[in-house]
């Protein structure tokens, strides 16, 4: 089958099944019931071999994953340079003309503004009060590191006090910074809290009468992950490791892209001193009207250099998207005049030398200053995110061009627009890029996916006949969605997993082609989503990886290394009788591994006839099932639908197992 044969077919079941939730499961059977089924595998035989890379981490600040999230600062607005300089803060001052504060203009775009305090009367007391994002996460016991850029300009404030609040307003820690001279200087002091708070808010009031000058005020809890200044949170961070991601992409999504060309990500904006990263709106702070986030903008503390160190404390490749000069084409789709395009082809130019280049080149140099002077060693980098249309290819072609010229062994992804069930046109303009792509070959091209459960299901064998152009495909962002594209009744239940779990087995059984895959979005937090569903959940203390977090995990956590043939009266298992399964052979452990999906409401008694290998005594098994295809986890039952751990003795060499209705198998055995 071609591919315009194939996208034909895909329009007609996504662009029906991508709106409608169709019923949960293949199979009919209504009461539990048990089946039987068996299998061929050649162990020997090599299909494809799974790159390092083929399971990864799509990251994208939507749904507060950054600043709110990720990011450990519990300050929101810091620098008060979001469009209402006192978003997030509250005046703390008796009725009044007596404390006053003034937002100061500077003229430097990397520090448009600080906050200007004049205490005349300061009545019962003059301060701030800021209220994190959604609260913030205090914790009983633990230091929080406090800090404050400050200078006086006239009269007799001395000094600072600090308090941490719980949601009563009852204070649970205090201390003061003092010390306060006419020079910019940090002051910084600690805070233990005295409970633990999810709700937390944090007052800084200033003692004595005069004016002074703040900025950059922030707080951060002291077990950062590595116990980094300036660090992540944590458990978040755990949640990552725990996938052993094959790559980690970065920043976006349409984040890429921004609203208009003004909001558009800019790297060098996000690298450098924290104080002077250029703070700019979150495209996601407005895109919902059903969500809408007026407090959400991009503080940068997590810009590309820390991306960089992510990827590296993960073991992951670093894969940044960066703009081609185009708007995101659901929103604007304004566009950089061709003549205009040399800022982009620098900025990808300049991002390879920040990431490999020596230190004694500019961006090298800032690099090492930074604390990395060895290389990132980037190999790989997207132009344009979700694009599409003869404008993309126009700006694509002088941007590789440029890199190629200087950084032959770059590799480039390149976009096939976003989901083509999704946007105007949607599959004839996936063709006309895949005429251009088959022309310009790119070595990665990158597809979405955001459809129903069914379709997934019926779609397992998407890339069994997809035309090979040579370019490698990156199934760049896909999730299963239970009621409609991004609609906020989804939810990340049992059955879009296990529909997952089935498209996975096609992508690997596909793995000479589909050489990276990634879930989107990748965080959201509990108060301050805008998209749905999503693969981690967290508030301000807690976090749990949902049914489909724990479906990718074991994927990612059981590749193997060479794709072989498993099939069903010789055909490859792609939905017949409800099964779906894809086998590997892990050549460093000299284990078979199987993966096989059982969507019947019915267990199913699965043989294995394995050629080629001698089986060992005991096979393992990480099994999620759920009879509940609506349920879903939740922070109180984080790992409600979550692997369960067995192991069994194989009788005979003859491998079998009795795969649990609605569920997800991975089999591990020694093979000889
Ligand atoms: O994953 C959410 C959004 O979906 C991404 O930002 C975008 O690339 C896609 O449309």
């Amino acid at each position: 089958m071609n591919r315009i044969l194939k996208h034909l077919l895909g329009i007609g079941a996504g662009a029906v099944l991508a709106y409608g939730c169709g019923t949960a499961m293949s199979d009919t059977k209504t009461t539990e019931d048990s089946m039987s089924a068996s299998f061929q595998v050649n162990y020997d035989e090599t299909i494809a071999k799974i790159e390092p890379t083929m399971y990864g981490i799509f990251f994208e600040d939507i749904n507060f994953a950054i600043d709110g999230g990720l990011y450990a600062e519990l300050v929101k607005n810091r620098s008060f340079e979001f469009d209402k300089p006192l978003r997030g803060w509250t005046e703390l001052k008796d009725k009044g003309l007596g404390v006053r504060f003034f937002p100061i203009n500077t003229n430097n775009p990397r520090n448009a503004r600080f906050m200007r305090v004049q205490i005349d009367e300061p009545g019962s007391g003059a301060g701030l009060a800021n209220e994190g994002f959604r609260g913030m996460g205090l914790k009983e016991g633990l230091p929080h590191d406090f800090s404050i850029q400050v200078r006086d300009i006239d009269g007799n404030v001395s000094a600072i006090r600090i308090e941490l609040l719980d949601s009563n307003g009852q204070v649970i820690a205090n201390s003061r910074v003092e010390g306060i001279n006419n020079e910019w200087q940090t002051l910084t002091t600690s805070l233990t809290p005295s409970k633990t708070e999810a709700k937390g808010t944090m007052n800084i009031w200033f003692e004595g009468v005069g004016t002074v000058d703040i900025d950059m005020v922030s707080l951060f809890p002291s077990d950062t992950w590595k116990g980094r200044k300036n660090g992540l949170r944590a458990d978040l961070v755990q949640l990552l490791a725990d996938l052993d991601p094959g790559f980690l992409r970065f920043p976006g999504g349409c984040i890429v892209e921004g609203f208009d060309l003004s909001q558009r990500y800019q790297w060098k904006n996000t690298v450098g001193d924290v104080d002077e990263r250029v703070v700019t709106i979150n495209r996601w702070n407005f895109e919902f009207d059903h969500r809408p986030a007026p407090d959400y903008y991009q503080s940068f503390g997590v810009g590309f250099y820390e991306y960089f160190l992510l990827a590296e404390d993960l073991g992951a490749e670093p894969m940044p998207i960066l703009n081609c000069g185009m708007a995101c084409q659901f929103n604007t789709g304004e566009l950089v005049p061709l003549d205009q395009l040399d800022p982009y082809v620098e900025d990808a130019l300049d991002l390879i030398e920040f990431a490999n280049g020596s230190t004694d080149t500019k961006w090298g140099k800032l690099r090492a200053e930074m604390g990395h002077p060895e290389p990132f060693n980037l190999k790989m980098l997207g132009v344009g995110n979700e694009q599409w249309g003869p404008q993309y290819v126009e700006r694509y072609v002088p941007i590789v061009d440029a890199i190629k010229a200087q950084y032959p062994d770059i590799q480039i992804i390149a976009a096939t627009g976003s989901d083509g069930s999704i946007f105007p046109n949607g599959e004839e303009e996936i063709e006309y890029l895949w005429k251009e792509w088959k022309r310009l070959k790119p070595e990665i091209v990158d597809e979405h996916f955001y459809r129903n459960p069914d379709w997934f299901m019926e779609n397992a064998d998407w890339y069994d006949s997809y035309e090979r152009t040579g370019s490698k495909l990156f199934v760049g962002e896909w999730a299963a969605q239970s009621v409609g594209v991004a609609s906020p009744d989804n939810k990340n239940n049992w059955e879009t997993a296990l529909s997952e779990a089935a498209f996975l087995t096609g992508l690997e059984r596909n793995a000479d082609l589909v050489t990276m895959t990634s879930y989107a979005p990748l965080f959201a937090h509990a108060d301050g989503w805008q998209w749905t569903p999503d693969l981690i959940w967290f508030n301000n203390l807690d976090s749990y990886g949902t049914a489909n977090y724990y479906v990718q995990k074991l994927y990612s956590n059981n590749p193997g290394t060479h794709v072989i043939p498993l099939e069903k009266d010789n055909k490859p298992v792609t939905g017949q009788d409800g099964l779906y399964a894809s086998a590997t052979r892990d050549e460093n452990a000299g284990e078979l591994i199987i993966k096989i999906v059982n969507t019947n409401n019915a267990s199913v008694n699965a043989s294995f006839d394995v050629l080629g290998a001698e089986m060992g005594a005991t096979v393992s098994a990480q099994v999620m099932s759920s009879k509940d295809m609506e349920a879903y986890n939740t922070f109180e039952e984080g790992d409600k639908i979550s692997p369960r751990s067995e192991s069994q003795k194989v009788e005979g060499g003859k491998l079998s197992y009795d795969l649990e209705p609605y569920s997800l198998t991975v089999l591990r055995i020694e093979a000889k």
